[in-house]
């Protein structure tokens, strides 16, 4: 019983600590994004920094680009991209990842 309770303990602190821990360009690479984004150059997308200057201070930014990336995106970046279209990320990235990868992007500046 105590060690059934220990290992509860240590499960729910290990999710508390990823739930906690910060976006960066590590998560970016595990979910595929740095095959077409960098943060300061286009590669097939637009530099994430270039995302973050176009949002910075809409309120609808987030929930618009975390569905974004859920779903695609197409149009908004064509005088960058060429009109090259980003796939759909969810479910093959997490809600969570998604949403970290977001207020990561938002926050570069
Ligand atoms: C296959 C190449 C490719 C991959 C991989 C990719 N993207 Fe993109 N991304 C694009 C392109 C192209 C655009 C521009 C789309 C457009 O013009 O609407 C874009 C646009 C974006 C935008 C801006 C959308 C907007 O409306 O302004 C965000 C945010 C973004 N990507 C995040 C991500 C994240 C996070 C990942 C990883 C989960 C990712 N991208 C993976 C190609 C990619």
């Amino acid at each position: 019983m105590r060690l059934r309770l220990a290992a509860v303990l240590s499960l729910s602190f290990a999710a508390g600590a990823a739930a906690a821990e910060p976006a960066d360009m590590s998560l970016a690479k595990a979910s595929g994004c740095t095959a077409c984004h960098a943060l300061d150059v286009k590669i097939v997308g637009p530099a994430w920094k270039d995302v973050a200057a176009r949002y910075k201070g809409d309120p609808n930014a987030r929930a618009t680009l975390i569905g974004k990336v859920k779903n695609g995106s197409r149009g908004a970046w064509t005088e960058v991209t060429g009109g090259v279209p980003m796939p759909p990320y969810s479910p093959r990235v997490s809600d969570a990842d998604i949403e970290k990868l977001v207020d990561f992007i938002l926050g570069l500046q």
